[in-house]
């Protein structure tokens, strides 16, 4: 399905942006499912989702929507009062993290056979799918995502996980679109984030700094476009202070030729076995 070109931009850039991918009709559906679950949604209980304090603001709440189907707020979501500023569906952070397994409509999204071509173009002999998020970054209050590797949350030896990010709405500069370092997928992993039963922490395993807007590129893209980024690559999104959405739907695969992490905060057991794509 990739070209020997898409390949090579992909190999050398870690990143590689897939134009028309979805069509209008299917992120329609997922659009609407995804609005279904947080019209049902009881926010009695739920917790927010930040990445900037990770191990301080992880809770039971996140840790127990390992496997299963949550919505999460927007840090900035709440008033001094501890009301929502704006209507419930434009105060959630995301939803994750197991709709690619446990949704009908989210599973049909993810079940792509284009999907298992693309992976094994990238280098995925053998796909396995950890984790879906659904992401809506929010007019006016969509938070940032602060610099990290994906490969931090799932760790293989070899490093494996890749990253498969739909853009469900165009992603431009003025709605937080993401941005990369071309080529940082080279450095090293700088930290890794490890679950041991209800503790997690953050494990510092590089001093090399982040990048900055000097070096990094704004990933703007169109409503449609599957964006894939290696593990390693350095990325991502400033707040949203926009009028409009920027939402996207994302799975984190790795191959299932390595070795799985035991520390990982995401386990499956014979129960609810790790699958692929389809
Ligand atoms: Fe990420």
């Amino acid at each position: 399905m990739l070209t020997d070109a898409q390949k090579q931009h992909y190999q050398r850039d870690g990143y590689i942006v897939l134009p028309d991918f979805k069509s209008a009709a299917d992120i329609v559906t997922l659009r609407a499912r995804a609005g279904q679950i947080v019209n049902e949604f009881d926010p009695k209980g739920a917790g927010i989702f930040s990445t900037v304090e990770q191990e301080k603001t992880t809770d039971d709440y996140f840790l127990r929507s390992d496997n299963t189907v949550r919505c999460f707020f927007e840090e900035e979501a709440f008033g001094p009062d501890g009301g929502l500023k704006q209507d419930k569906s434009l105060s959630i952070n995301k939803i994750g993290h197991a709709m690619h397994d446990l949704d009908p409509v989210f599973r049909a999204f993810t079940a792509d056979p284009r999907l298992v071509t693309v992976a094994r173009d990238l280098g995925l002999a053998d796909a396995k799918v950890w984790q879906s998020m659904y992401i809506f970054k929010q007019p006016g209050i969509g938070g940032e995502v602060r610099w990290h590797q994906d490969a931090t949350y799932f760790d293989t030896d070899p490093v494996s996980v890749t990253t498969f990010w739909f853009a469900l709405e165009d992603a431009t500069l003025e709605n937080g679109c993401m941005w990369a370092e071309p080529g940082g997928h080279r450095g090293p992993m700088r930290e890794r984030f490890l679950r041991t039963g209800d503790h997690v922490r953050m494990e510092k395993l590089s001093d090399m700094p982040w990048p900055d807007d000097s070096t990094a590129v704004p990933l703007e893209c169109k409503a449609g476009s599957l964006v894939c980024f290696h593990g390693l690559l350095p990325h991502y999104s400033a707040p949203n202070r926009s009028a409009f959405s920027r939402h996207a739907y994302t799975l984190h695969v790795t191959d299932g030729a390595t070795d799985y992490s035991p520390l990982n905060w995401i386990q499956r057991d014979a129960s609810f076995p790790v699958r692929g794509f389809l």
